[in-house]
């Protein structure tokens, strides 16, 4: 069942103009006796360590009460027992009943005693005024959802387990997105533009030399059930050629929580999960962006070249007559009609001689340069020297399929 939590920040403006006054409990004789000032007024949020801090501990584990070898019922309410003696336990006195029952406020004990309804014994605190229902109703918010004991989940606080792209590696396309995976659900309201960055390096690959640019994500956006990742999405968004440095912070001002309030534990040495154990910590993984390095090749060439402007005449298939039997319909056709292939017109040379475009028919069909026949593609504009150099490239390097 998934637990509705009230975040702290809500619950404490709702508190806000709660004063809370406690009274102690008294001495062990259970004479009573002036009691110590009560602390200041205080508003505190239905979680454990704020009830521990805010009611166990000034008002229940004070000295000749809950704490101690001789506390009562063995219920000791100081700060290193009271929740493994509170929720889940059986009350002593009435055993059917657990003191703490998770989820189910009306069915502990606890709540009984503070509100003057158990069964056995005295309103809690003894010989003290009783809490006032809106403190008592503080303990019944942390009882329905689910009693959590919110300082020992800050030893297992929620870890990044997976991006993509794959910290360090070199990519040839910009990425649609960027895509971290966590080992917990996450406080969606954490995850945003704040927390989720992506910085380019400015060209020089370093970061933190203050020529770094911020990228703003067309989105960043979680799921709508089991939020166990973070998408920031790049639809839309140019990427240079850079070396890009993705951030989730788990410090700061602004940080990525997960359902129970922990901090992103986000160390990452390279190796997932990140983390180092404690929460708190930013996850940082560059990746390297390089289009415009990457040398053409026969599918691109096919794709921009010949397909719109040879295929039409080049149609196939594979003949001795001139245009259709030089098959240039599809990279594979255009492979094994070119490479190696001694030319029709001039069979003394090849068609495509791997590493030699000078000495490529090809080349020079389409540069004008041929002995025979008219300038490719014929009766149509003669293709940019650019992309003529894209098809020498691709045959400087070996022609390969
Ligand atoms: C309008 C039809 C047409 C188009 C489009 C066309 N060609 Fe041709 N191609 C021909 C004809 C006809 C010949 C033979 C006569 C000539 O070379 O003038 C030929 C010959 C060739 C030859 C010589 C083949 C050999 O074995 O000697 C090459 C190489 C060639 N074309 C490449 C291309 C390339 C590359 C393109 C696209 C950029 C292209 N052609 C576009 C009609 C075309």
């Amino acid at each position: 069942m998934k637990i509705l939590r009230i975040r702290h920040g809500c619950f404490t403006s709702l508190f806000s103009v709660l004063f809370v006054t406690i009274a102690g409990c008294s001495g062990g004789s259970g004479a009573a006796e002036e009691n110590t000032p009560p602390p200041p007024p205080a508003a505190f949020g239905p979680n454990f360590s704020e009830i521990q801090s805010n009611i166990f501990t000034p008002t229940c584990a004070t000295s000749g009460c809950h704490i101690g070898a001789g506390a009562p019922q063995g219920l000791r309410l100081d700060d290193a027992n009271s929740y493994a003696l509170l929720v889940g336990v059986a009350s002593s006195e009435v055993p059917s009943v657990l003191r703490v029952a998770a989820n189910d406020p009306a069915n502990s004990y606890l709540i009984r005693k503070l509100e003057g309804t158990a069964s056995v014994g005295a309103q809690m605190p003894l010989n003290a005024a009783a809490l006032e229902q809106a403190v008592i109703n503080i303990l019944r918010q942390w009882i329905t959802d689910g009693a959590i004991d919110d300082r020992a989940t800050s030893a297992d606080p929620v870890r990044v387990t997976s991006l993509s792209p794959i910290p360090g590696s070199e990519l040839n396309a910009a990425p649609d997105d960027i895509v971290a995976m966590f080992d917990r659900e996450l406080d969606v309201s954490t995850v945003n533009a704040n927390t989720f960055v992506l910085e380019a390096s400015g060209g020089d690959t370093t970061f933190g030399d203050g020529n770094e640019t911020q990228i703003t994500a067309a989105a960043i956006t979680t799921p709508g059930t089991t939020p166990m990742s973070a998408t920031f999405d790049l639809t839309g968004v140019a990427l240079a050629d850079d070396t890009y440095r993705v951030r989730l912070l788990g410090s700061g001002a602004s940080l990525i929580l997960d359902i129970d309030a922990n901090a992103l534990d986000g160390e990452f040495s390279g190796s997932f999960p990140s983390g180092d154990g404690a929460a708190g910590g930013d996850f940082e993984a560059n990746f390297a962006l390089t289009t415009a390095a990457m040398n053409p090749t026969l599918g691109d060439i096919q794709a921009n070249v010949f397909s719109p402007s040879c295929a039409g005449c080049h149609s196939g298939p594979t003949s001795s007559s001139l245009p259709s039997g030089m098959d240039l319909s599809s990279a594979d056709a255009s492979f094994t009609s070119l490479v190696g292939v001694s030319s029709l017109q001039q069979p003394a040379i090849s068609r495509v001689a791997a590493f030699d475009p000078d000495n490529s028919y090809l080349v020079q069909k389409i540069e004008g340069t041929a002995a025979t026949g008219v300038r490719m593609p014929a009766g149509l504009p003669a293709l940019d020297q650019a992309v003529i150099d894209n098809i020498r490239q691709w045959i400087t390097d070996g022609a390969n399929r």
